[in-house]
């Protein structure tokens, strides 16, 4: 069905928020769970498109999973050598994640089978997958290098040392998991940092892994059912961060955030955008630092984005240039040529709907220069409003829904049906929050 939003303009965010679980944290419980011995008990699971199809996925390869109600799942692990072979094609949806972390785990069976997606996920590169699963001992077969994929399974895989030539936590996270069948010791060295959610929760899981600079070393073997908390999606926060940022008198906080130092580039560029955020009460949920984030409005400047930050803030880059937009000067984001390849061409979607505000946005090949809006008294209005298509990109429909707050008039959505991907209760949340978002009429 389609779905587009209408954000009137204007307004602040105030309150306290907490938004759904995290996307990255909640499939890799779902998978990880399934391959442990004994129950694996998650709560504060999101239960959003993606994270479903995981779920889905691993019922279909013979896992019995209770749930989820309420955000708690109860996986009933069958061990590394328990999954069967599934009775039909394995449908991930709109998720990235999904299918190239499954596919390192499918890579050690000795079953075959087939991993495919929507429009979106179809689209997507998967030989970065592929290649070093074939030089561990698997057989990937893709469509011209995207889905979908066709795995023949190799139970005795092995190790190799591998360095990715992408900084992706995707293909990091599938070879840990192939690593897990593989004889000998896997090592996966990265370019730059990405997220470590994996070798976090390898270890909730009992298993010891080395990190010793860029690489990462771990051996196969088995993995012993857990507690997994899920902290509040950092990704889904961050359009409430943009939005009190670039809204005068916001005030909001959001509460179990997680905060992990590889997921926080976003509140760094923030702040050297000159945003007021402050990190209230940090603990740890299992092995993940978590915080409340306090965000109130304050004038942001143009930056030059440090490349360092680009893997650590990739999801973020929707709602970041948005905040762009907002600023007084220029920004320039380089090196993030990645974006290309997300749910949607997040460098030419997002220029698109820019231009459409009359925000100057130029794409780059790596990324994107924009000249930011804000003028002389914070009352004015820094764009105008108009017809966006997100182009089924969830971050971009929610990106766009948020710069409302500083738009001329009404910014009608299109195509928003996606943000149940990895934020299902955005609407009512951001009208929580102060957003003065509904539903338009589609045509
Ligand atoms: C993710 C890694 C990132 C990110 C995606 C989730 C993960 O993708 O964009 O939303 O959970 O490992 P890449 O590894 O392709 O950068």
């Amino acid at each position: 069905m389609r779905v587009d939003f209408l954000v009137e303009p204007g307004g602040k965010l105030s309150g306290t928020l907490r938004v759904p679980g995290d996307k990255s944290i909640s499939h890799r419980s779902i998978m990880l769970g399934a391959i442990a011995t004994g129950d694996t008990h998650v709560s504060g699971f999101l239960e959003g498109e993606d994270a479903l199809a995981t779920i889905s996925i691993f019922r279909a390869l013979g896992v019995r999973i209770d749930g989820p109600e309420g955000g708690e799942v109860l996986v009933h692990g069958v061990g590394l050598r328990g999954l069967k072979a599934p009775a039909s094609v394995l449908d991930c949806g709109n998720s990235g994640t999904s299918m190239r972390l499954i596919s390192g785990l499918l890579a050690g069976q000795d079953f075959d089978c087939e991993l495919t997606g929507d429009e979106s996920l179809r689209r997507r590169p998967m030989r970065r997958v592929a290649e070093p699963l074939a030089l561990m001992g698997a057989h990937i077969e893709t469509s011209d290098g995207r889905p979908p994929l066709r795995i023949h399974g190799n139970p005795r895989l092995r190790a190799i040392d591998y360095t990715m030539p992408v900084a992706s936590a995707q293909v990091k996270s599938a070879l840990l998991l192939a690593g897990l069948y593989a004889q000998g010791e896997t090592r996966i060295s990265e370019i730059s940092l990405t997220r470590d959610h994996t070798e976090r929760m390898l270890q909730a899981f009992g298993r010891k892994l080395r990190r010793e600079g860029a690489t990462v070393s771990l051996s196969g073997g088995p993995l012993r059912g857990t507690r997994i908390e899920v902290p509040a999606d950092i990704s889904s926060s961050a359009f409430f961060m943009v939005g009190a940022a670039i809204a005068p008198g916001s005030d909001i906080t959001l509460t179990d955030v997680g905060v992990n130092p590889t997921r926080t580039g976003a509140i760094e560029i923030l702040r050297l955008m000159g945003a007021d955020i402050e990190l209230q009460n940090t603990r740890t949920f299992g092995g993940e630092p978590v915080a409340d984030v306090r965000v109130r409005y304050a004038p942001l400047n143009g930056i030059a984005i440090p490349r360092a930050l680009v893997p650590l803030a990739i999801d973020e880059f929707p709602a970041l240039f948005i905040a762009a937009a907002n600023a007084r000067g220029e920004t320039l984001l380089a090196g993030a040529e990645e974006l290309r390849v997300k749910e949607s061409d997040r460098i030419q979607v997002m220029a698109e709907g820019l231009e459409v505000l009359g925000v100057r946005a130029e794409p780059l090949a790596d990324g994107m220069r924009i000249h930011g809006c804000r003028g002389g008294t914070e009352s004015a209005h820094a764009y105008s409003g108009g017809v966006v298509d997100s182009r089924g990109d969830h971050r971009i429909a929610m990106a766009f829904s948020i710069a409302a707050l500083r738009a001329g008039s009404a910014i009608h959505v299109r195509d928003c049906a996606n943000v149940a991907t990895s934020f299902p209760g955005f609407t009512e949340l951001a009208r929580r929050g102060g957003l003065a978002i509904g539903p338009a009429p589609s045509d």
